[in-house]
């Protein structure tokens, strides 16, 4: 199905609000799942608006959160989500670090007891937005194996940097740290297709071909993902006094208690250190530089780091989102859940 940005942030939007979030927090979830959708980040989108219908009218995502911002330092600040939507509580508090950098250079905010917070590149872009660069990192469950282990630690833990441009466009990466999601596992189940040696283990910890005998996991570029993943738990984990590693929630395991996750954001304000339009332009020029690289055979040109996605919005934008049929049918029924998601493994179909 295809439909307009417009049409599907309405139709999340109800669909949140009839499972029990306010209209306010309703719009915010939806906002940040469309910017997924339309940069065609369809893992993070309308797909998951029926999982987070569930956990809502279970009461594993706080409908009345009392959110708390408290200023640390001149730089530093903790925002309390407690155990509401995360996609909510983690805009307003880019907004605040966004604001701290504007007026001292950098601003570090961390966000604990939030559920889910969805693609990353949302809220680094708020910081372009402002003519910032903005990164942010947060917690996943536990589904990765360490460098050389047959059982998963830690999440997906994904990373995500934006940094502005020249006429308002911006560098935007953001990637999780494992090879592939686990959705990907699934789609090779469904398909009954072989996976690549490289993306994921068995009981044993040995790498499977077979997407069926998946335990685990694997981390991006071996031991070297994974001290990227353990870096993002001790940043928005063990920074933030929240469980980490291996105690960190599982998105299926229980719908009825708050998740608990963190996520760090960090802004630093160019004009802080250099002159801004020079720094833009400069983005500018290494966006350019990079599309100029000679591609290599079998690749029609060479891309900077969400490009793809950038042109994929555009097209969206103009064209309309395509929306997998369920997801629509879902979206438009009178259902608020069908009860599919509590204590779901994540292997599981
Ligand atoms: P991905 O593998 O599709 O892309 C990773 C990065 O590589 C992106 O910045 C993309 O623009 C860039 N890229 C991809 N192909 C490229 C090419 N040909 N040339 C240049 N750059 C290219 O993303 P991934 O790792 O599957 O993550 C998807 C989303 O999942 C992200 O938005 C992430 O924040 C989100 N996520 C959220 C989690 C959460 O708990 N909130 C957990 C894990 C991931």
């Amino acid at each position: 199905m295809n439909i307009s940005k417009e049409t599907l942030k309405e139709l999340i939007k109800k669909k949140l609000n009839k499972a029990g979030l306010s209209e306010e927090h309703a719009e915010g979830v939806a906002d940040v799942l469309v910017h997924a959708d339309v940069r065609g980040v369809h893992s993070h989108g309308a797909m998951r608006v029926e999982y987070y219908a569930e956990r809502i009218a279970k009461g594993g995502m706080n409908t009345n959160p009392q959110f708390h911002f408290e200023k640390t330092g001149s730089n530093t600040a903790i925002f309390d989500g407690d155990n509401g939507a995360g996609h909510v509580a983690a805009k307003l508090a880019m907004d605040e670090a966004i604001q701290m950098a504007k007026e001292h250079g950098i601003g570090f905010v961390g966000v604990k007891r939030i559920s889910h917070s969805g693609a990353l590149s949302y809220f680094v872009q708020q910081a372009a937005q402002q003519e910032m660069i903005g990164i942010s990192v947060c917690q996943s469950d536990p589904m990765v194996v360490p460098f050389g282990g047959a059982e998963p630690y830690y999440g997906t833990n994904p990373i995500a940097f934006a940094a502005p441009a020249e006429n308002g466009e911006a560098i935007i990466f953001d990637m999780a740290t494992t090879v592939q999601a686990w959705g990907k596992i699934l789609h090779a189940r469904s398909k009954r297709e072989k996976i690549p040696p490289t993306w994921a283990v068995d009981q044993n910890g040995e790498a499977t071909t077979d997407p069926f005998k998946v335990n685990a996991l694997l981390p991006i570029a071996g031991p070297k993902g994974y001290g990227l993943m353990m870096m993002v738990d001790i940043l928005s984990g063990i920074l933030l006094g929240l469980p980490f590693g291996g105690k960190v929630s599982s998105m299926y395991h229980d719908l009825t208690e708050g998740r608990n996750l963190g996520q760090l954001h960090i802004v630093i304000n160019p004009a802080f250190f250099t002159d801004l339009t020079t720094f833009k332009a400069n983005i500018s020029q290494t966006m350019t530089d990079l599309n100029e690289i000679k591609p290599a055979p079998g690749y029609d040109r060479v891309y900077y780091p969400g490009q793809r996605s950038s042109i994929r919005q555009k097209k969206n934008e103009e064209n309309g989102i395509d929306i997998v049929d369920d997801v629509y049918q879902y979206l438009v029924s009178k259902d608020i859940h069908f009860n599919r998601y509590d204590q779901k493994d994540p292997f599981a179909k």
